[in-house]
Protein backbone atom coordinates (compact mmCIF):
# COMPACT_ATOMS: atom_id res chain seq x y z
CA UNK A 1 0.00 0.00 0.00
CA UNK A 2 2.82 2.84 1.18
CA UNK A 3 4.52 1.62 -2.25
CA UNK A 4 1.23 1.96 -4.14
CA UNK A 5 0.73 5.20 -2.47
CA UNK A 6 5.08 6.23 -3.49
CA UNK A 7 4.17 5.64 -7.02
CA UNK A 8 1.21 7.62 -7.18
CA UNK A 9 2.96 10.80 -5.58
CA UNK A 10 5.79 10.43 -8.12
CA UNK A 11 3.27 9.69 -11.19
CA UNK A 12 1.42 12.79 -9.91
CA UNK A 13 5.06 14.68 -10.04
CA UNK A 14 5.99 13.15 -13.08
CA UNK A 15 2.67 14.93 -14.49
CA UNK A 16 2.84 17.81 -13.04
CA UNK A 17 6.53 18.52 -14.35
CA UNK A 18 5.70 17.43 -18.31
CA UNK A 19 1.98 20.16 -17.99
CA UNK A 20 4.77 22.32 -16.51
CA UNK A 21 7.06 22.05 -20.21
CA UNK A 22 3.87 22.47 -21.86
CA UNK A 23 3.06 25.68 -20.60
CA UNK A 24 6.56 27.10 -21.06
CA UNK A 25 6.94 26.21 -24.34
CA UNK A 26 3.58 27.54 -25.24
CA UNK A 27 4.88 30.63 -23.79
CA UNK A 28 7.98 30.73 -25.76
CA UNK A 29 6.12 29.75 -28.80
CA UNK A 30 3.69 32.80 -28.49
CA UNK A 31 6.63 34.93 -28.06
CA UNK A 32 8.62 34.12 -31.07
CA UNK A 33 4.77 34.93 -33.10
CA UNK A 34 4.83 38.40 -30.91
CA UNK A 35 8.49 39.35 -31.71
CA UNK A 36 8.22 37.91 -35.20
CA UNK A 37 5.27 40.18 -35.52
CA UNK A 38 6.92 43.14 -34.46
CA UNK A 39 9.70 42.56 -36.75
CA UNK A 40 9.27 45.29 -40.26
CA UNK A 41 9.37 42.17 -42.43
CA UNK A 42 6.52 40.31 -40.75
CA UNK A 43 3.67 40.56 -43.47
CA UNK A 44 5.73 42.33 -46.20
CA UNK A 45 6.23 39.67 -49.02
CA UNK A 46 9.94 38.93 -49.81
CA UNK A 47 11.56 41.66 -52.20
CA UNK A 48 12.60 38.69 -54.75
CA UNK A 49 8.67 37.82 -55.07
CA UNK A 50 7.47 40.82 -56.87
CA UNK A 51 8.77 42.45 -59.65
CA UNK A 52 9.81 46.35 -58.64
CA UNK A 53 9.90 48.94 -61.38
CA UNK A 54 12.99 50.55 -61.64
CA UNK A 55 14.96 46.73 -60.74
CA UNK A 56 16.00 44.25 -62.67
CA UNK A 57 15.96 41.03 -60.96
CA UNK A 58 18.06 38.17 -62.45
CA UNK A 59 18.20 34.83 -61.72
CA UNK A 60 22.01 33.80 -62.21
CA UNK A 61 21.80 29.89 -62.21
CA UNK A 62 25.64 28.23 -61.15
CA UNK A 63 26.03 31.27 -59.66
CA UNK A 64 28.22 29.95 -57.36
CA UNK A 65 30.46 28.51 -60.13
CA UNK A 66 33.44 30.93 -61.24
CA UNK A 67 31.90 32.38 -64.21
CA UNK A 68 28.54 33.21 -62.44
CA UNK A 69 29.68 34.28 -59.35
CA UNK A 70 32.31 37.18 -61.42
CA UNK A 71 28.79 37.88 -63.23
CA UNK A 72 26.78 38.18 -60.04
CA UNK A 73 29.42 40.60 -58.70
CA UNK A 74 28.83 42.75 -61.72
CA UNK A 75 25.04 42.78 -61.45
CA UNK A 76 24.96 43.52 -58.00
CA UNK A 77 28.22 46.44 -58.67
CA UNK A 78 25.38 47.87 -61.49
CA UNK A 79 22.44 47.84 -58.85
CA UNK A 80 20.61 44.82 -60.17
CA UNK A 81 18.57 42.47 -57.72
CA UNK A 82 20.30 38.43 -57.69
CA UNK A 83 19.25 35.51 -57.21
CA UNK A 84 21.86 32.63 -57.87
CA UNK A 85 20.49 29.49 -57.70
CA UNK A 86 23.19 26.49 -57.28
CA UNK A 87 23.67 22.92 -56.29
CA UNK A 88 27.36 23.44 -54.96
CA UNK A 89 28.21 20.60 -57.08
CA UNK A 90 31.29 22.02 -58.45
CA UNK A 91 30.81 25.84 -57.24
CA UNK A 92 31.76 27.18 -53.39
CA UNK A 93 29.59 28.57 -50.74
CA UNK A 94 32.75 30.84 -50.06
CA UNK A 95 32.42 32.90 -53.43
CA UNK A 96 28.66 33.58 -52.87
CA UNK A 97 29.55 34.19 -48.90
CA UNK A 98 31.66 36.62 -50.78
CA UNK A 99 29.42 38.42 -52.45
CA UNK A 100 26.56 38.38 -49.82
CA UNK A 101 29.54 40.39 -47.31
CA UNK A 102 29.64 43.00 -50.37
CA UNK A 103 25.74 43.07 -50.47
CA UNK A 104 24.25 42.86 -47.97
CA UNK A 105 21.02 44.71 -47.71
CA UNK A 106 17.90 43.25 -47.81
CA UNK A 107 16.21 42.68 -51.10
CA UNK A 108 20.34 42.84 -53.32
CA UNK A 109 20.97 39.28 -53.00
CA UNK A 110 19.63 35.96 -52.04
CA UNK A 111 21.24 32.48 -52.97
CA UNK A 112 18.74 29.20 -53.12
CA UNK A 113 20.21 25.53 -52.74
CA UNK A 114 19.03 23.57 -55.63
CA UNK A 115 19.84 20.97 -58.52
CA UNK A 116 18.31 22.19 -61.98
CA UNK A 117 17.93 18.49 -62.34
CA UNK A 118 15.07 18.49 -60.25
CA UNK A 119 12.16 20.14 -61.96
CA UNK A 120 9.95 20.77 -58.93
CA UNK A 121 12.48 22.39 -57.43
CA UNK A 122 12.92 24.59 -60.19
CA UNK A 123 9.03 25.30 -60.43
CA UNK A 124 8.99 25.98 -56.66
CA UNK A 125 11.59 29.21 -57.11
CA UNK A 126 9.72 30.01 -60.42
CA UNK A 127 6.53 30.12 -58.39
CA UNK A 128 8.25 32.40 -54.91
CA UNK A 129 10.13 34.55 -57.13
CA UNK A 130 9.37 37.10 -60.10
CA UNK A 131 12.30 37.33 -62.05
CA UNK A 132 12.90 40.00 -65.24
CA UNK A 133 16.22 37.37 -66.92
CA UNK A 134 17.28 34.62 -66.35
CA UNK A 135 21.29 34.30 -66.86
CA UNK A 136 21.76 30.64 -67.24
CA UNK A 137 25.73 29.14 -66.55
CA UNK A 138 24.94 25.95 -64.45
CA UNK A 139 26.28 23.48 -66.17
CA UNK A 140 29.29 21.17 -66.31
CA UNK A 141 31.92 21.99 -68.28
CA UNK A 142 34.77 19.95 -68.96
CA UNK A 143 35.58 18.08 -72.55
CA UNK A 144 37.68 16.17 -71.61
CA UNK A 145 35.04 14.45 -68.46
CA UNK A 146 32.88 14.63 -71.28
CA UNK A 147 34.10 11.93 -73.12
CA UNK A 148 34.06 9.92 -69.86
CA UNK A 149 30.47 10.33 -68.81
CA UNK A 150 28.54 11.63 -71.95
CA UNK A 151 24.91 10.56 -70.23
CA UNK A 152 26.13 13.03 -67.43
CA UNK A 153 26.62 16.00 -69.69
CA UNK A 154 23.42 15.36 -72.23
CA UNK A 155 21.03 15.35 -68.87
CA UNK A 156 23.01 18.32 -66.68
CA UNK A 157 23.28 20.54 -69.96
CA UNK A 158 20.45 19.50 -72.19
CA UNK A 159 17.91 18.05 -70.15
CA UNK A 160 18.64 20.98 -67.73
CA UNK A 161 18.01 23.92 -69.88
CA UNK A 162 14.79 22.66 -71.22
CA UNK A 163 13.72 22.26 -67.32
CA UNK A 164 14.76 26.15 -67.32
CA UNK A 165 13.53 27.38 -70.37
CA UNK A 166 9.82 25.31 -69.40
CA UNK A 167 9.38 27.06 -66.18
CA UNK A 168 10.23 30.38 -67.92
CA UNK A 169 7.87 29.91 -69.65
CA UNK A 170 5.05 28.74 -67.41
CA UNK A 171 6.20 32.44 -65.09
CA UNK A 172 6.56 34.62 -67.84
CA UNK A 173 9.95 35.57 -67.76
CA UNK A 174 10.70 37.87 -70.42
CA UNK A 175 14.90 37.37 -70.90
CA UNK A 176 17.30 34.69 -71.11
CA UNK A 177 20.77 34.95 -71.46
CA UNK A 178 22.57 31.40 -72.13
CA UNK A 179 25.79 30.13 -71.41
CA UNK A 180 26.87 28.40 -75.05
CA UNK A 181 30.46 27.60 -76.15
CA UNK A 182 32.71 27.65 -79.28
CA UNK A 183 32.71 24.01 -78.20
CA UNK A 184 29.59 23.84 -80.40
CA UNK A 185 31.63 24.76 -83.68
CA UNK A 186 34.41 21.64 -83.36
CA UNK A 187 36.87 21.78 -85.10
CA UNK A 188 35.62 24.23 -88.87
CA UNK A 189 38.09 24.16 -91.78
CA UNK A 190 38.24 28.15 -91.42
CA UNK A 191 39.21 30.42 -88.95
CA UNK A 192 38.60 32.79 -87.61
CA UNK A 193 34.80 31.39 -86.24
CA UNK A 194 31.56 33.53 -87.32
CA UNK A 195 28.51 32.75 -85.93
CA UNK A 196 27.69 31.54 -89.44
CA UNK A 197 30.54 29.00 -89.20
CA UNK A 198 28.40 25.54 -89.06
CA UNK A 199 28.06 23.83 -85.78
CA UNK A 200 29.42 20.31 -85.92
CA UNK A 201 30.91 19.78 -82.16
CA UNK A 202 32.78 16.79 -81.84
CA UNK A 203 32.26 15.70 -78.18
CA UNK A 204 29.68 15.44 -76.20
CA UNK A 205 29.72 18.62 -74.57
CA UNK A 206 29.61 20.82 -77.37
CA UNK A 207 26.98 18.62 -78.80
CA UNK A 208 24.75 18.82 -75.22
CA UNK A 209 25.36 22.85 -75.36
CA UNK A 210 24.10 22.42 -78.90
CA UNK A 211 21.02 20.43 -78.76
CA UNK A 212 20.57 23.15 -75.47
CA UNK A 213 21.05 25.87 -78.35
CA UNK A 214 18.37 24.26 -80.84
CA UNK A 215 15.89 23.42 -77.96
CA UNK A 216 15.75 27.59 -76.96
CA UNK A 217 15.96 28.34 -80.87
CA UNK A 218 12.86 26.23 -81.54
CA UNK A 219 11.07 27.42 -78.69
CA UNK A 220 11.74 31.31 -79.74
CA UNK A 221 10.28 30.97 -82.98
CA UNK A 222 6.54 30.93 -81.36
CA UNK A 223 7.67 33.59 -78.44
CA UNK A 224 8.18 36.63 -77.25
CA UNK A 225 11.05 35.72 -75.09
CA UNK A 226 14.03 38.17 -75.89
CA UNK A 227 16.94 35.47 -75.99
CA UNK A 228 21.11 36.12 -76.03
CA UNK A 229 23.09 32.98 -77.12
CA UNK A 230 26.85 33.28 -75.87
CA UNK A 231 29.19 31.65 -77.55
CA UNK A 232 32.13 31.89 -74.80
CA UNK A 233 35.75 30.83 -75.91
CA UNK A 234 38.63 30.22 -73.71
CA UNK A 235 37.47 31.88 -70.05
CA UNK A 236 40.37 33.41 -68.11
CA UNK A 237 41.41 35.82 -65.40
CA UNK A 238 39.90 36.92 -61.70
CA UNK A 239 38.20 39.98 -60.57
CA UNK A 240 40.73 42.64 -60.69
CA UNK A 241 39.88 43.78 -57.70
CA UNK A 242 40.65 40.25 -56.14
CA UNK A 243 37.62 39.75 -54.60
CA UNK A 244 36.93 36.48 -56.50
CA UNK A 245 38.73 33.89 -58.69
CA UNK A 246 38.98 30.79 -60.23
CA UNK A 247 38.33 27.41 -57.54
CA UNK A 248 37.92 24.32 -59.18
CA UNK A 249 37.93 21.39 -56.98
CA UNK A 250 40.87 19.85 -56.42
CA UNK A 251 39.27 16.49 -57.64
CA UNK A 252 38.95 18.32 -61.11
CA UNK A 253 42.39 19.29 -61.83
CA UNK A 254 42.72 16.41 -64.26
CA UNK A 255 40.26 17.38 -66.16
CA UNK A 256 41.28 21.05 -65.50
CA UNK A 257 41.70 23.78 -67.69
CA UNK A 258 45.17 25.00 -68.61
CA UNK A 259 45.54 27.91 -66.27
CA UNK A 260 44.67 26.21 -63.44
CA UNK A 261 47.47 23.74 -64.09
CA UNK A 262 49.78 26.56 -65.05
CA UNK A 263 49.44 27.98 -61.58
CA UNK A 264 49.35 24.81 -59.63
CA UNK A 265 52.56 23.58 -61.48
CA UNK A 266 54.02 27.19 -60.72
CA UNK A 267 53.42 26.31 -56.89
CA UNK A 268 54.54 22.85 -57.25
CA UNK A 269 51.50 21.41 -56.24
CA UNK A 270 51.82 19.46 -59.27
CA UNK A 271 55.34 18.66 -60.42
CA UNK A 272 54.87 20.27 -63.96
CA UNK A 273 52.60 20.58 -67.40
CA UNK A 274 51.53 17.98 -69.16
CA UNK A 275 50.78 19.53 -72.72
CA UNK A 276 48.76 16.96 -74.51
CA UNK A 277 49.81 17.14 -78.38
CA UNK A 278 52.60 18.11 -79.68
CA UNK A 279 51.40 17.32 -83.65
CA UNK A 280 48.45 19.66 -84.38
CA UNK A 281 48.36 21.12 -87.58
CA UNK A 282 49.30 24.84 -86.30
CA UNK A 283 52.45 27.44 -86.09
CA UNK A 284 53.90 25.56 -83.09
CA UNK A 285 52.49 21.91 -83.26
CA UNK A 286 50.33 22.93 -79.67
CA UNK A 287 46.60 23.55 -79.72
CA UNK A 288 45.27 27.43 -80.30
CA UNK A 289 42.67 28.67 -78.36
CA UNK A 290 41.17 31.94 -78.04
CA UNK A 291 41.53 32.96 -74.15
CA UNK A 292 39.09 35.84 -73.09
CA UNK A 293 39.19 37.24 -69.70
CA UNK A 294 36.20 36.70 -67.58
CA UNK A 295 35.53 40.65 -66.82
CA UNK A 296 35.48 41.35 -70.12
CA UNK A 297 33.00 38.58 -70.37
CA UNK A 298 30.75 39.47 -67.85
CA UNK A 299 30.60 42.69 -69.36
CA UNK A 300 29.14 41.49 -73.04
CA UNK A 301 26.28 39.17 -70.49
CA UNK A 302 25.60 42.83 -69.13
CA UNK A 303 25.22 44.12 -72.64
CA UNK A 304 23.53 41.19 -73.94
CA UNK A 305 20.81 41.74 -71.13
CA UNK A 306 20.73 45.54 -72.40
CA UNK A 307 20.26 44.65 -75.73
CA UNK A 308 17.73 41.98 -75.59
CA UNK A 309 14.53 42.29 -77.43
CA UNK A 310 11.34 40.53 -77.07
CA UNK A 311 10.63 38.01 -79.95
CA UNK A 312 14.30 37.86 -80.51
CA UNK A 313 17.30 36.07 -80.82
CA UNK A 314 20.96 36.85 -80.80
CA UNK A 315 23.65 34.84 -80.91
CA UNK A 316 27.44 36.29 -80.08
CA UNK A 317 30.74 34.81 -80.15
CA UNK A 318 32.72 36.35 -77.17
CA UNK A 319 35.87 35.79 -77.65
CA UNK A 320 39.47 38.09 -78.71
CA UNK A 321 39.95 37.33 -81.80
CA UNK A 322 43.67 36.42 -81.31
CA UNK A 323 44.90 32.86 -80.63
CA UNK A 324 47.50 31.94 -78.56
CA UNK A 325 49.18 28.46 -78.70
CA UNK A 326 49.71 26.22 -75.37
CA UNK A 327 53.58 27.11 -75.84
CA UNK A 328 52.70 30.85 -75.75
CA UNK A 329 50.31 30.03 -72.82
CA UNK A 330 52.92 28.65 -71.01
CA UNK A 331 55.67 31.56 -71.59
CA UNK A 332 53.29 34.05 -70.27
CA UNK A 333 52.21 31.89 -67.55
CA UNK A 334 56.09 31.42 -66.76
CA UNK A 335 56.86 35.47 -67.33
CA UNK A 336 54.11 36.33 -64.54
CA UNK A 337 54.18 33.70 -62.19
CA UNK A 338 58.10 33.76 -62.39
CA UNK A 339 58.43 30.07 -61.97
CA UNK A 340 60.32 28.04 -64.22
CA UNK A 341 57.24 25.62 -65.11
CA UNK A 342 58.42 22.08 -65.81
CA UNK A 343 56.54 20.80 -69.02
CA UNK A 344 56.25 17.52 -70.34
CA UNK A 345 55.07 16.90 -73.86
CA UNK A 346 52.48 13.80 -74.67
CA UNK A 347 50.16 12.23 -76.82
CA UNK A 348 46.73 14.10 -77.88
CA UNK A 349 44.03 13.45 -75.59
CA UNK A 350 40.58 12.52 -77.17
CA UNK A 351 37.94 15.13 -77.72
CA UNK A 352 40.51 18.36 -78.64
CA UNK A 353 40.72 20.20 -82.02
CA UNK A 354 43.59 21.79 -83.08
CA UNK A 355 42.84 25.63 -83.43
CA UNK A 356 39.84 27.84 -82.53
CA UNK A 357 39.37 31.57 -81.99
CA UNK A 358 36.57 34.20 -83.15
CA UNK A 359 35.64 36.62 -85.27
CA UNK A 360 34.43 39.28 -82.59
CA UNK A 361 33.29 41.50 -84.68
CA UNK A 362 29.22 40.82 -84.49
CA UNK A 363 29.11 41.22 -80.88
CA UNK A 364 31.66 44.40 -81.47
CA UNK A 365 28.88 46.24 -84.02
CA UNK A 366 25.50 44.86 -82.28
CA UNK A 367 26.55 45.20 -79.04
CA UNK A 368 29.38 48.04 -78.78
CA UNK A 369 31.35 45.00 -76.92
CA UNK A 370 35.16 44.32 -77.45
CA UNK A 371 37.42 43.01 -75.04
CA UNK A 372 40.37 44.27 -73.35
CA UNK A 373 42.27 42.18 -71.73
CA UNK A 374 45.41 40.77 -73.00
CA UNK A 375 46.48 37.20 -72.09
CA UNK A 376 49.33 38.64 -69.76
CA UNK A 377 47.26 40.71 -67.93
CA UNK A 378 44.26 38.13 -67.09
CA UNK A 379 47.37 35.96 -66.27
CA UNK A 380 48.50 38.82 -63.78
CA UNK A 381 44.95 39.35 -62.33
CA UNK A 382 44.16 35.70 -61.87
CA UNK A 383 47.63 34.59 -59.71
CA UNK A 384 47.18 37.99 -57.62
CA UNK A 385 44.49 35.80 -56.22
CA UNK A 386 46.36 32.65 -56.61
CA UNK A 387 48.91 33.90 -54.25
CA UNK A 388 46.33 34.88 -51.77
CA UNK A 389 44.49 31.94 -51.48
CA UNK A 390 46.91 29.00 -51.75
CA UNK A 391 43.98 26.82 -50.61
CA UNK A 392 41.35 28.36 -53.00
CA UNK A 393 38.10 30.59 -51.24
CA UNK A 394 39.52 28.91 -47.81
CA UNK A 395 42.69 31.09 -48.33
N1 LIG B 1 35.08 28.25 -68.28
C1 LIG B 1 35.10 28.29 -69.60
O1 LIG B 1 36.17 28.43 -70.20
C2 LIG B 1 33.81 28.20 -70.39
C3 LIG B 1 33.87 28.29 -71.79
C4 LIG B 1 32.71 28.22 -72.52
C5 LIG B 1 31.49 28.10 -71.87
N2 LIG B 1 31.46 27.99 -70.52
C6 LIG B 1 30.15 27.82 -69.86
O2 LIG B 1 30.03 28.78 -68.83
C7 LIG B 1 29.22 28.26 -67.80
C8 LIG B 1 29.90 28.43 -66.45
O3 LIG B 1 31.14 27.73 -66.48
P1 LIG B 1 32.20 27.84 -65.29
O4 LIG B 1 33.53 27.76 -65.92
O5 LIG B 1 31.88 28.98 -64.42
O6 LIG B 1 31.96 26.46 -64.52
P2 LIG B 1 31.90 26.20 -62.94
O7 LIG B 1 31.97 24.71 -62.78
O8 LIG B 1 32.89 27.01 -62.22
O9 LIG B 1 30.46 26.70 -62.55
C9 LIG B 1 29.28 25.99 -62.84
C10 LIG B 1 28.35 26.12 -61.65
O10 LIG B 1 27.13 25.43 -61.94
C11 LIG B 1 26.74 24.67 -60.81
N3 LIG B 1 25.92 23.55 -61.27
C12 LIG B 1 26.28 22.55 -62.10
N4 LIG B 1 25.25 21.71 -62.29
C13 LIG B 1 24.20 22.21 -61.56
C14 LIG B 1 22.88 21.78 -61.35
N5 LIG B 1 22.40 20.65 -61.89
N6 LIG B 1 22.08 22.52 -60.54
C15 LIG B 1 22.54 23.66 -59.95
N7 LIG B 1 23.80 24.11 -60.14
C16 LIG B 1 24.62 23.39 -60.92
C17 LIG B 1 28.06 24.23 -60.17
O11 LIG B 1 27.92 23.88 -58.81
C18 LIG B 1 28.93 25.46 -60.39
O12 LIG B 1 28.80 26.35 -59.29
C19 LIG B 1 28.91 26.81 -68.18
O13 LIG B 1 27.65 26.77 -68.77
C20 LIG B 1 29.98 26.49 -69.18
O14 LIG B 1 29.57 25.50 -70.09
C21 LIG B 1 32.59 28.03 -69.75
Amino acid sequence: MLMWAGTNYLEMKRKSNVSGKIILALALTMLCIMLFKGSPSFGRPSPFSRLESGVTHVLVTGGAGYIGSHAALRLLKDSYRVTIVDNLSRGNMDAVKVLQGQFSEPGRLQFIFADLGDAKAVNKIFSENAFDAVMHFAAVAYVGESTLEALRYYHNITSNTLTILEAMAAHGVKTLIYSSTCATYGEPDKMPITEETPQVPINPYGKAKKMAEDIILDFSRNSKMAVMILRYFNVIGSDPEGRLGEAPRPELREHGRISGACFDAARRIIPGLKVKGTDYKTRDGTCVRDYIDVTDLVDAHVKALANAKPGKVGIYNVGTGKGSSVKEFVEACKKVTGVDIKVEYLDRRPGDYAEVYSDPSKIRLELNWTAKYTLEESLRTAWKWQKAHWNGYRI
